[in-house]
């Protein structure tokens, strides 16, 4: 391909394998649990700190920060042409409430990596090169997920998610203000991609999360698109009563109502294929006590599929199915986040490709089956992403794992990759 060999050979070496694990390692301290993971939920203390980690690592390395009003944050490396549409390259660092110690992280400690790389092989970009750590990926502590990049690209307006509240009362909007507040020492930005900040081109970095590279022994994924996500949250209200007391014909009782409606959902959405993928993740009873009957029960949908007309036809299906599946109480379906399949320009995973042919690995073309910021920067600007491969395929989970060796060799080709795209 037309990339073989443009890879300068002074910037793989520049990758700095232990360099990047050591990040790794101590940014999996802030919020460490049992078993190796990591639960840093996004606008917490210990997202403020792994903030700052990542600021002194970059500040030390010449880069210039900046924060936007949804919390996004980006450092910024110049080019030669200071007034060029930069390359933005980036993740998230929160995780899930169970979650590991790469997913989201090592996209952003894998961008300044690549920066550092660029800059120690002693290379220059004529495009500006922007790292970005996008505000709640995950979605774990205000749902839904992706709301940095939402806000950021347009695709919902900043204030969608002020009321939505975690498990403790605390709304979005509070704890996004606690945040810009103990960040307010840091320059700001526009929200957007507005004028000079509007980006050539996007490219995250990411672990697959999924077995395919590893069942193939295969070093790089070139993600080529992202299957579509639907979220829904279903409130079942009935009445509280006494376990002991209340005959079992005469209750209201949220919990078994909800087990119905779940049955009906399963119906709804068994697929031999095992292509759609079905959810309930959240269950909030209350009172949640062992001997009152429950008088309402919120749970979550998680929706996914690739087609877009698959997942409209069974998204839309479920309000329906869970009113005819009620027998004595009441229940409101509301969607939280619909992301319909995206498939990314060719630029990115033409280049990706590319960069992992001229440096010798072996890669795939492959969809994501989780969502990502990325899939929001689609209509910005041509966007994509590299996947590097799951010990067991295992992720939102503490062991999740890729080797030091694995997460370099995918560092190297987004540091080709940006040089690339930062050159064009
Ligand atoms: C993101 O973490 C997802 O659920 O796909
Ligand atoms: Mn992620
Ligand atoms: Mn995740
Ligand atoms: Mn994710």
């Amino acid at each position: 391909s037309t990339m073989t060999n443009r890879v300068p050979p002074t910037l793989p070496a520049a990758v700095d394998e232990s360099r990047q694990w050591a990040r790794l390692m101590g940014m999996a301290m802030l919020g460490e649990i049992p078993g190796d993971g990591v639960d840093r939920a996004a606008l917490t203390l210990l997202d403020r700190q792994a903030r700052r980690l990542l600021i002194e690592w970059a500040t030390e390395a010449g880069l210039t920060v900046s924060v936007d009003e949804m919390n996004n944050l980006f450092l910024r490396h110049e080019g030669l042409e200071p007034g060029a549409a930069p390359v933005l390259t980036g993740s998230h660092m929160d995780s899930q409430p169970n979650g590991g110690r790469f997913d989201g992280i090592w996209g952003v400690v894998a961008a300044l990596e690549a920066v550092q790389a660029i800059r120690d092989a002693g290379l220059t970009t004529r495009r500006p090169i922007e790292v970005v750590a996008w505000t709640n990926e995950e979605g774990g502590r205000f749902a839904p997920g992706c709301m940095g990049s939402m806000a950021w690209s347009g695709h919902s307006a900043s204030t969608t998610w002020d009321g939505v509240a975690d498990l403790h009362g605390t709304t979005f909007r509070a704890a996004l203000e606690e945040q810009m507040a103990a960040e307010a020492d840091l320059p700001r930005r526009p929200l957007g991609p507005v004028g000079a900040a509007r980006p050539s081109a996007y490219i995250e970095a990411h672990i697959e999360q999924g077995p395919l590279l590893e069942a193939d022994m295969l070093d790089i994924g070139v993600v080529t698109g992202i299957q579509g996500s639907r979220w829904f949250v279903v409130d079942v209200a009935g009445r509280s009563d006494h376990a002991g007391t209340a005959p079992v014909s005469l209750r209201q009782d949220a919990v078994q109502e909800m087990v119905r409606i779940v049955n009906a959902l399963n119906t709804l959405t068994h697929d031999p294929a095992d292509v759609l993928r079905f959810t309930v993740g959240r269950v909030e009873v209350h009172p949640n006590t062992s001997n009152s009957v429950a008088d309402r029960v919120r749970f979550t949908i998680d929706l996914r599929h690739p087609d877009a007309d698959i997942l409209r036809e069974k998204g839309d299906a479920i309000a329906g199915t869970v009113q005819a599946a009620l027998r004595h109480c009441t229940a409101t379906v509301t969607e939280r986040f619909t992301a319909m399949p995206t498939a990314f320009q060719e630029l990115v995973p033409d280049a990706v490709e590319a960069a992992a042919e001229a440096l010798g690995l072996r890669s795939l073309r492959m969809a994501s089956g989780a969502f990502h910021d990325a899939q929001f920067l689609v209509p910005v600007c041509p966007s994509g992403m590299i996947f590097v491969p799951s010990r067991g395929g295992i992720s939102h989970h503490p062991s999740e794992y890729t080797s030091p060796e694995q997460l370099a060799a995918g560092t190297r080709v987004l540091a080709a990759t940006v040089w690339d795209l930062a050159n064009r």
